[in-house]
């Protein structure tokens, strides 16, 4: 009996570029997918862009850009990565979309009428000069546990604490540096904690894997706390019924574009969109997450659907993360690695996807991407043992049988037992034990090599009487090795593909591993996949690489000041005065100077800025001065500089000096009697 099983991944964020971190999941996913659909079940592959929020709002300003065209331009990326990457869709959507916006507000007026929404008035960090609530990403400051500096307003990387932004210590806004003020505002909350019945109900429905389910006792144990659902405006979202300068946030109608995907899809294609989610349908939903989200997907995300009269996830499968030569991935080594780029390095998308198999065995642990691992197991696993099947033995069929293979088997055993081996492999598929399946199928391919190895085709060509044997042996050879490659299919389709158009055989389900392959004439051998030249993963690696000289634009006035030195002649492009008084020019008192490590050019200032708080600025002066020659000097700093995200920090302005073609560099100094803070104009 076929299954219906609507499949997603998480939405990807509209603001970023795909990574091989983010590929982890699509990857695991698109694997189940295939493998479903090759057993025959109705199954469909539904994700979106996820598109809303602040940051997706600020950067679009940043660009100068509407955030529509950023989410455009970005959907565009995203839907060619993973094309790139064989992920199959079946549906790719926007979370800003008309359909989205009606299932949000429909959930949410069920939520509302079922008694699950209160309003409370809440204070929060604003930002006075851009007008607006700061996500907590959006404010910094100094540890309220250890003191440390430049801290995220909600968890400290120096010592591991967590708190709410309004305990951090002289905060900033990361969008105009400006010191944040509390405000006090009306929230909307989604009241989970009266969902708490239903939640442990639906724990022990099998839906979560063991791992899940413990972290959920925990969270049971410390008390579900309500969900603020709303944010004020300026918010790039929907704006909440009957709440005007209210929206909701985008954590809210994220996962319910996973409904969306599916309406537009359904609509387009007259699917009855109840049978799939309302309150007794019958199909599976199967939700593939990253283990840090799991918290708005078993508990937020089925109490919403529960108490808006939909239907509950079937099962939420959370996988762990990617590491990259056993470290985190990092942008300075150069493996923070964008799916873009690996496809640029003209790396095989398909080795990554065998690769990443083997490591994934449907629980929440970490999974390394070893990049000399990678290469020596791609080319032992795929080249050295799989293709070298069919490349050892097609030959012979094309020189010696008009490419026509035998009437009937000669190894029915060996046969046999690749046959018999489709259910255990189909049910580590099942169980996304892709690493088990994947031992299967290479031991299999052992066994392949070994009886290729004994019956040494290439004599047998040599020897007029063997001419019958030959025939079989190659036989038998593509026998196994089409059922390798149908094995191998979830993980490698378009290698499978080209298998089949090589065979000359309709596209292989499941149930084609109980059929012979005999009698048929096949298409000539064309080398059908090379191995990995490591030298590609070395430019892929150094291509990723960012360093703080490379990165636009430099920290100081200096630099641009060695970029005029060419033309010591000319001056810039002539300004007007309400240009030039864009610029807020402020005294500052370098209150803290320090070497930066790691860093050739550059020293991390604490500027004073009197009653404008503090500022912290990496500027490139480091040759010019040791930083306790500095402390305690007033200088002049660009005050309203966007903040810029550096390898060491974030810089919150930029420190003027002076600079020519004689050599040398001079940071400015007002007169005495300047205080810190003033205007310079
Ligand atoms: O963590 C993220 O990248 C989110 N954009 C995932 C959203 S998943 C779902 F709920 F939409
Ligand atoms: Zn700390």
């Amino acid at each position: 009996m076929p299954r219906q099983i609507l499949v997603t991944s998480a939405l990807p964020y509209a603001n970023g570029s795909i990574h091989l971190g983010h590929l982890v999941e699509y990857i695991q996913t698109d694997i189940w997918v295939r493998f479903q659909k090759m057993r025959g079940h109705d199954c469909r592959y539904m994700c979106a862009d996820d598109t809303h929020g602040t940051a997706i709002m600020l950067r679009a300003e940043k660009e100068n850009i509407t955030p529509e065209t950023l989410i455009g331009r970005v959907w565009d990326e995203h839907t060619r990565d993973f094309a790139g990457f064989h992920i199959g869709f079946d549906h790719y959507y926007t979370t800003h979309s008309e359909e989205n916006r009606k299932h949000a507000s429909n959930i949410y007026l069920a939520l509302r009428a079922a008694g699950l929404i209160e309003v409370k008035t809440i204070a929060q960090m604003y930002d006075p000069v851009k007008n607006l609530f700061l996500p907590d990403r959006f404010i910094k400051g100094e540890c309220p546990k250890c003191g440390a500096a430049d801290q995220y307003g909600d968890n400290c990387e120096a010592c591991g604490a967590t708190y709410s932004p309004t305990e951090l210590k002289n905060p900033v806004s990361a969008v105009s540096g400006a010191t944040p003020v509390h405000k006090d505002s009306e929230h909307y909350f989604f009241k989970l904690g009266d969902c708490e019945a239903f939640l442990r109900d639906w724990t022990t429905s099998g839906a979560l894997q063991t791992e899940a389910a413990n972290k959920m006792q925990e969270w049971f144990a410390q008390g579900l706390a309500n969900w603020d659902i709303s944010r004020d405006a300026p918010y790039f979202g929907f704006e909440i019924p009957d709440a005007p300068g209210k929206y909701f946030y985008v954590w809210l109608d994220a996962p319910i574009g996973y409904m969306a995907s599916f309406d537009r899809y359904a609509a387009d294609r007259g699917l009855d969109f109840d049978a799939w989610w309302g309150p007794d349908s019958k199909t599976e939903l199967v939700h593939f997450i990253g283990k840090d989200i799991l918290y708005f997907h078993a508990l937020f995300w089925p109490a919403m659907l529960k108490f808006s009269g939909h239907r509950v996830p079937t099962a939420v499968h959370a996988h762990g993360f990617l590491t990259v030569n056993g470290q985190k991935m990092s942008k300075s080594r150069g493996t923070f690695i964008t799916a873009r780029s690996y496809l640029d390095a003209r790396l095989n998308p398909e080795w990554l996807r065998y690769y990443f198999a083997a490591k994934l065995n449907g629980s929440m642990e970490d999974i390394d991407l070893n990049l000399d691992d990678f290469v020596a197991r791609v080319n032992a696993d795929l080249v050295g043992k799989f293709i070298n099947i069919a490349s050892r033995t097609a030959g012979f069929i094309h020189k010696q049988f008009d490419g026509k293979l035998a009437e009937g088997v000669a190894n029915i055993e060996l046969i046999g037992a690749f046959q018999a081996a489709a259910d255990s492999i189909a049910a580590h598929y099942e169980a996304r034990d892709y690493a088990r399946a994947l031992r299967e199928i290479m031991a299999l391919a052992d066994r392949a090599n070994q009886y290729v190895a004994d019956e040494k085709p290439w004599e047998l060509a040599k020897q007029p009487e063997a001419v019958y044997r030959l025939h079989e042996v190659c036989t038998v050879a593509l026998n196994c090795f089409r059922l390798l490659a149908l094995y191998l299919k979830p993980v490698l389709p378009g290698l499978a593909g080209q298998v089949e158009t090589f065979l000359d055989v309709a596209p292989l389900t499941w149930d084609d591993a109980q059929t012979l392959f005999i009698r048929q004439r096949i298409n000539p051998y064309t080398h059908l996949m090379t191995r990995i030249d490591p030298k590609a993963v070395d430019a892929m690696i150094e291509a990723n690489k960012t360093t703080l000289e490379a990165a636009p634009p430099a920290p100081t006035r200096h630099a641009e000041a060695q970029t005029h030195a060419a033309q010591p002649a000319a001056t810039a492009e002539t300004i007007g005065i309400d240009d030039f008084a864009k610029v807020d020019l402020r005294i500052a008192r370098i209150a803290n100077a320090e070497h930066v490590e790691g860093a050739d050019k550059l020293l991390r200032l604490t500027l004073d800025l009197g009653p404008l708080g503090t500022r912290q600025v990496f500027a490139g002066i480091k040759s010019a001065y040791a930083p306790e020659a500095l402390v305690g000097r007033l200088t002049v700093m660009v005050a309203n500089l966007a903040p810029r995200k550096m390898k060491f920090g974030m810089s919150e302005g930029m420190v003027l000096a002076a600079s020519g073609e004689a050599p040398g560099l001079f940071i400015l100094s007002p007169d005495s009697g300047a205080q810190p803070g003033m205007k310079v104009k």
